[in-house]
C-alpha cells in the first residue's frame, strides 16, 4: 500500500512548578498508510522523533478507552482513527480530551470524569423495587448503554460540560440509565429523584455531539431522553427543567403557541426571574420582549386532537424489540 508523508500537529503541554501549564504547538512529519491508525503515528512520533511526547493508550483495539483525545477538533480514539479519515488540508491536529483538566501533552486527569460515574451509585442496590423476573426485552433495554467503555468522548465534546461543570455528563446519566432500567434493581424511584436535581437528566441541551461522538454508538442522549420520560412518568417534577418541558407541553396543547412572556417564571420562579431582569429589559429595549397576551395559532384545533391520539396512545420510547438473540 502506498505511504503517505503527513503532518501531525500536536498540542504539547508542560506542567510549570506554579501548576499552570505551558502550551505551545509542535509539528512533526510522518510516513504512514492511509489505513494507519492516528495511535500508530504517534508511537512512530514517540518511539523514533520525540521520547518526550505524553499519551495514553493500552488496547490498540478500541475496547480500554484510554486514546481518547481532540483529532481535528473532535474527540475520537486515536487507535480507532485512520490518518487518512483525520486528515484536513494535509495536517492531522491533535490535542487533549477538553472538560478534563491536562495533566501532560495529551493526558488528561480522568479523576473528575469518574467522579461523575461514582455519583450515580453505578451498582445495583437492594429495595423495594427489586423485580427477579429478567426478560430478553429488559437485556434489550439496557443492552446499548452496556457497550460504554468510558473513554470520555462524550464527555470531552459536551457542550453542557463545557458551561456547566457540575453536569453528571452523558457517559455518567448513561450509566444511571442502564441501572434504571434493570428489574433487579430496587431502588428506581430514588435514582429518578435524585437525577432530576439541576446537575442531572434535565441538564442536557440535546446538542447531540455525544450520540456524534461515541465510538461505541451507545448514544446517551437517547438514554438521558427515556430517563427524564420516566422520570416525568414518576411526577419528578420539582427541577426548572421539569418545569421548563411541562411549560412547553401546556402551552403548545392549550395554544399552540409558547407564551414566552411567562415562561421563564414558569421555568425558574420569581428568584429566578428577578435574576433575569437585566436581559428582560435588554429585550424590551430592543422591541423584541415576547406579547404578553396569548393567542391560538391557526390550525390549533388539529393539534389538539393529535394531543388527544398521542395521549390515547402513549409514545413507546423504549427501545424496540429485537429478534437477534443477545451476542
Ligand atoms: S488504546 Fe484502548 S481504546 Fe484505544
Amino acid at each position: 500500500m502506498a505511504v503517505n508523508l503527513y503532518t501531525f500537529r500536536i498540542q504539547r503541554n508542560t506542567p510549570r512548578e506554579d501548576g499552570t501549564l505551558e502550551t505551545r504547538w509542535q509539528e512533526f512529519r510522518v510516513e504512514a498508510e492511509p489505513t494507519s491508525t492516528v495511535l500508530t503515528a504517534l508511537e512512530e512520533i514517540k518511539g523514533h522523533q520525540d521520547g518526550s511526547l505524553t499519551f495514553r493508550q493500552s488496547c490498540r483495539s478500541a475496547i480500554c478507552g484510554s486514546c481518547a483525545m481532540k483529532i481535528n477538533g473532535r474527540t475520537r480514539l486515536a487507535c480507532k482513527t485512520h490518518v487518512a479519515d483525520a486528515v484536513k488540508n494535509g495536517i492531522v491536529e491533535i490535542a487533549p480530551q477538553a472538560n478534563q483538566p491536562v495533566l501532560k501533552d495529551l493526558a488528561v486527569d480522568i479523576r473528575p470524569f469518574f467522579q461523575r460515574v461514582h455519583k450515580i451509585k453505578p451498582y445495583l442496590q437492594e429495595g423495594d423495587e427489586t423485580d427477579t423476573n429478567v426478560g430478553k426485552s429488559a437485556y434489550e433495554q439496557v443492552n446499548h448503554v452496556t457497550q460504554c467503555i468510558m473513554c470520555g468522548c462524550c464527555y470531552s465534546d459536551c457542550t453542557m460540560a463545557e458551561v456547566s461543570p457540575d453536569f453528571l455528563g452523558p457517559a455518567a446519566l448513561a450509566k444511571a440509565f442502564r441501572f434504571v432500567s434493570d428489574p433487579r434493581e430496587g431502588a428506581k424511584s430514588e435514582r429518578l429523584k435524585d437525577l432530576s436535581d439541576p446537575s442531572g437528566m434535565w441538564s442536557c441541551a440535546r446538542c447531540a455531539m455525544c450520540v456524534e461522538m461515541c465510538p461505541k454508538d451507545v448514544a446517551p442522549m437517547e438514554a438521558i431522553v427515556k430517563l427524564r420520560t420516566r422520570g416525568v412518568d414518576r411526577d419528578y417534577h420539582d427541577g426548572a427543567g421539569q418545569r421548563h418541558a411541562l411549560a412547553f407541553h401546556t402551552d403548545i396543547q392549550k395554544t399552540g403557541h409558547l407564551n414566552e412572556f411567562t415562561l421563564l417564571m414558569r421555568t425558574v420562579g420569581f428568584w429566578g426571574t428577578l435574576a433575569e431582569m437585566g436581559s428582560a429589559l435588554h429585550l424590551i429595549k430592543k422591541g423584541k420582549a415576547p406579547s404578553p397576551f396569548p393567542h391560538k395559532a391557526a390550525g390549533h384545533d388539529e393539534l389538539k386532537r393529535m394531543y388527544e391520539i398521542i395521549e390515547n396512545n402513549p409514545l413507546d420510547v423504549e427501545t424496540k424489540a429485537d429478534e437477534r438473540p443477545p451476542e
